[in-house]
């Protein structure tokens, strides 16, 4: 699965034997790289990417924390731009019915880690990508080409509870005894595997306010109180052109949690890296955090938000 390391090379080895690390949770190790907290092989696909990624200005990249609404961004976003070539309602051949969305967009630094040889100029024109990677770590290209960046935000305890529980299906084994507590702590110190949150929520939000040509800034909740609002205003930063109304509600339609996770392919499909289609997909809703998290734990959560995020102008 993603968390195996027999593909490190020797010189992501040497350099992270350099980098500073803490025990983890969710994996036995993690190790710091430019201010965030990475596993060892997601950090050599990072490496890559950064060394070999070229953008081009009509290239679209979607980023995210994990657990943020990736799946979903991608499926809208892809249905979004093959309209013409896979018009929806279709009549039952569209990608999003019979390929899980994460095989549709190719992840950057996952495919520059399990694939490293991956043709990203076979891909069509506008190339559709997604990342984890945050700002000031995008290859270079990346922030001086014209191309757009769509960051979707989730809020932090949502997100939290969903990578919780991402955890414990995807590595049983390192996460069965691990206290929710001292997740929550590795949380809120930033910790764990693509933390700290708050600096890359921050870095993308102040670089959509800086530049909203090129940085468009949407939330989960958003998306989910007002998809068809959201996919037109992601239409028009993406400059897609006119989108008919009715075409919008069939798009918010098939990429809805209901649509996409009843799918045969996300109920009972594996990723090439061994991830279940289905662990993408588990309740898909505003405020679920409550269900697993104790009050005192969402406090504390809480006030990590309250420090972190109090001059930005960003609410959860
Ligand atoms: P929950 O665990 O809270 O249910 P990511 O795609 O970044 O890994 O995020 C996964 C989260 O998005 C999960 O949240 C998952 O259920 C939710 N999700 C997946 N597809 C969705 C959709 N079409 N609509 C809304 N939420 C979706």
């Amino acid at each position: 699965d993603y968390l195996r390391d027999e593909l490190l090379t020797q010189e992501t080895i040497d350099l992270i034997s350099s980098l500073p690390k803490v025990k983890g949770w969710l994996v036995s190790e993690v190790c710091q790289f430019q201010g965030y907290w990475y596993t060892q092989a997601i950090l050599q696909g990072l490496l890559l990417c950064q060394k070999r990624f070229e953008a081009k200005d009509s290239d679209i990249i979607l980023v995210t924390n994990p657990k943020s609404g990736t799946t979903w961004l991608k499926a809208l976003v892809f249905a979004l731009l093959n309209r013409h070539k896979f018009p929806v309602p279709s009549s039952g051949n569209h990608p999003l019915l019979v390929t899980n969305p994460h095989l549709l967009v190719p992840f950057l630094e996952g495919v520059y880690y399990e694939s490293p040889d991956f043709d990203f100029l076979g891909l069509p024109t506008p190339r559709l990508m997604n990342t984890h990677i945050p700002y000031p770590s995008l290859p270079e290209s990346v922030k001086s080409s014209s191309c757009k960046i769509v960051y979707c935000c989730r809020n932090p305890k949502d997100m939290f509870v969903s990578l919780w529980h991402f955890g414990k299906k995807l590595a049983p084994k390192e996460t069965a005894d691990y206290p929710i507590e001292k997740a929550v702590e590795a949380f809120c110190e930033g910790k764990f595997i693509g933390g700290p949150f708050w600096d890359h929520i921050l870095e993308y939000w102040y670089a959509s306010r800086e530049n909203p040509d090129k940085v468009m800034f949407v939330t989960y909740e958003d998306l989910k109180k007002q998809t068809g609002v959201e996919i037109k205003r992601i239409a028009e930063f993406l400059g897609c052109g006119f989108i008919e109304e009715g075409q919008v509600e069939e798009i918010v339609k098939l990429c809805s949690f209901e649509s996409l996770s009843n799918l045969e392919v996300n109920r009972e499909g594996k990723l090439p890296n061994g991830i279940e289609t289905k662990s993408f997909f588990r309740k898909g809703e505003i405020g679920g955090w409550r269900d697993t998290l104790s009050e005192s734990l969402a406090a504390e959560i809480d006030r990590t938000i309250e420090d972190k995020f109090q001059d930005s102008g960003l609410k959860f």
